[in-house]
């Protein structure tokens, strides 16, 4: 079934499937498959390429953890406590290395030729603060200890259907705990949970399939030593059965034809993507067949450098009736939110969810392209905007300042050449170097830590 709704992450016609994976004829891109699943980003090779770059950084960031736990266990007169929490550490985090690699293995296992011009030209390329491990926890959550906030995920979305599921979309899936339960309790025609960590993916189809797998968690306020790094074992509770399918993809390109599902839930998603919100809405808007539903879950946490676009929940709803649905119906209820049994830290969230039914096409947007015009293609000037201007500045006061480290010069020293530089008064540059450097210094002093 799911052949049949696919579309080109480019030119959004149908897709053929091949042996490898799927193909588009026109734009004569083959879209290959990691383990079974489709990788439909617009340039693949590229998308391909970032994950694996993204997959050797998180295992030198272990690797480097590591060699700092091998120094501290060489300190003097080490605490028999602190050797435990050590020790334990660095076997969890060589162990976890491993771990991460077996999960991943299959992203290695495809070849497919780079191409960075065509992947600049698409603009396509990933956000830069979505890493491999940016929602981590999510994993444990999902999979191990988060039967309370799942449940009750999963009642805020249910309490806010009005018909039945039918083909259902889930966005931004992490690693599809939520995607699993609806398809579990409200049986639809079809789930597709989509994702562009493969990461999420790669996990949740040996989960869905009935495997176990075993990965550590590393809470961010340990309850004792032994849980700074706890070996889960993460399981489903029974295999997935009818048609739960999984995608690689980007969700701001979704590979899907016009009209496809019935159903399209967003969780925790809308307001990281970094399309605007109207522009998500659509999108969605496009993908929904007339009177499909969507239903938004989670934080409405918009963060952007525009004020303008830091959307509260009633502009939200605002401009998701103007993209073709009805105005949304809106619910908020507290829940709790990522308390491992394992950490101190855990919160209390008030998590929105709205529905709404697409009512009309919405007028057609401009693909998603990450990146402007005088970047990809090099001719045009690099504008001057405030915030770049404040950045050259800041970025030349700084770039001084670590020049004038000789290991002889007091702060003191280096303001006067500061003035003498005309770059500020004395009075002003003692205290910016200062801070300056504190930065300096704790960014030196500051560990990597658990992901
Ligand atoms: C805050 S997490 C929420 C995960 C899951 N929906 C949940 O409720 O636990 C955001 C998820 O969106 C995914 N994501 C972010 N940007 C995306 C994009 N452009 N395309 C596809 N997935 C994206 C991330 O990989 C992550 O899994």
């Amino acid at each position: 079934m799911l052949d049949s709704i696919l579309a080109c992450p480019r030119c959004d016609n149908a897709l053929t499937p091949t042996d490898g994976g799927h193909a588009c004829g026109g734009c004569q891109v083959d879209f290959p498959s990691i383990a079974g699943i489709p990788f439909l980003f617009a340039e693949p090779s590229a998308a391909l390429g970032e994950w694996r770059a993204r997959l050797h950084m998180e295992t030198r960031r272990l690797d480097h953890e590591v060699r700092l736990i091998e120094a501290a266990l060489d300190a003097p007169d080490l605490r028999d406590s602190t050797r435990r929490r050590l020790t334990l550490m660095q076997h969890a985090y060589r162990d976890h290395n491993e771990r991460l690699l077996a999960l991943l293995e299959p992203l290695g296992l495809v070849e497919l030729e780079a191409n960075i011009e065509s992947y600049l030209a698409l603009r396509t390329r990933l956000p830069g603060d979505q890493g491999l491990v940016t929602y981590y926890p999510n994993v444990h959550r999902d999979w191990s200890w988060g039967e309370r906030e799942n449940e009750a995920s999963a009642d805020l979305v249910t309490d806010m259907l009005d018909q039945p599921l039918g083909k259902m979309l889930v966005l931004g899936a992490g690693p599809a705990r939520l995607a699993c339960d609806l398809h579990d309790r409200l049986t639809p025609e079809l789930t597709v949970a989509l994702d562009f960590n493969p990461m999420f993916m790669l996990l949740a189809q040996r989960l869905l399939r009935g495997e176990t797998v075993e990965l550590y968690e590393f809470p961010i306020a340990p309850s004792s030593i032994e849980n700074s790094a706890v070996l889960r074992t993460l399981q489903a509770e029974a295999p997935v059965t009818g048609e739960f399918e999984l995608v690689i993809a980007d969700a701001a390109r979704a590979p899907f034809l016009n009209g496809s599902f019935d159903t399209i839930i967003t969780p925790w998603v809308t307001d990281i993507l970094p399309s605007d919100i109207a522009e998500t809405a659509a999108r969605i808007n496009h993908l929904l067949r007339d009177d499909g539903q969507w239903v938004n879950f989670g934080s409405l946490a918009f963060d952007n450098a525009d004020p303008g676009k830091r959307y509260s929940r009633e502009e939200v709803v605002e401009i998701v009736a103007a993209q073709g649905f009805t105005t949304p119906h809106v619910d908020e209820t507290r829940i709790p939110y990522m308390c491992s049994p394992a950490s101190r830290h855990g919160r209390q969230e008030t998590v929105v969810t709205f529905a709404a039914r697409k009512t009309k096409q919405a007028k057609r947007t401009a693909r998603y392209e990450a990146l402007p015009n005088w970047l990809v293609k090099g001719d045009a000037p690099v504008p001057l905007s405030d915030s770049l201007r404040m950045q050259a500045t800041s970025t030349r006061i700084h770039a001084f300042v670590m020049s004038l480290i000789d290991g002889k010069r007091s702060i003191k020293d280096m303001a006067k050449l500061m003035e003498a530089q005309q770059l500020m008064t004395q009075h002003e540059a003692v205290p910016t170097i200062r801070t300056f450097l504190i930065k300096m210094l704790e960014a030196s002093g500051r560990g990597v830590g658990p992901p």
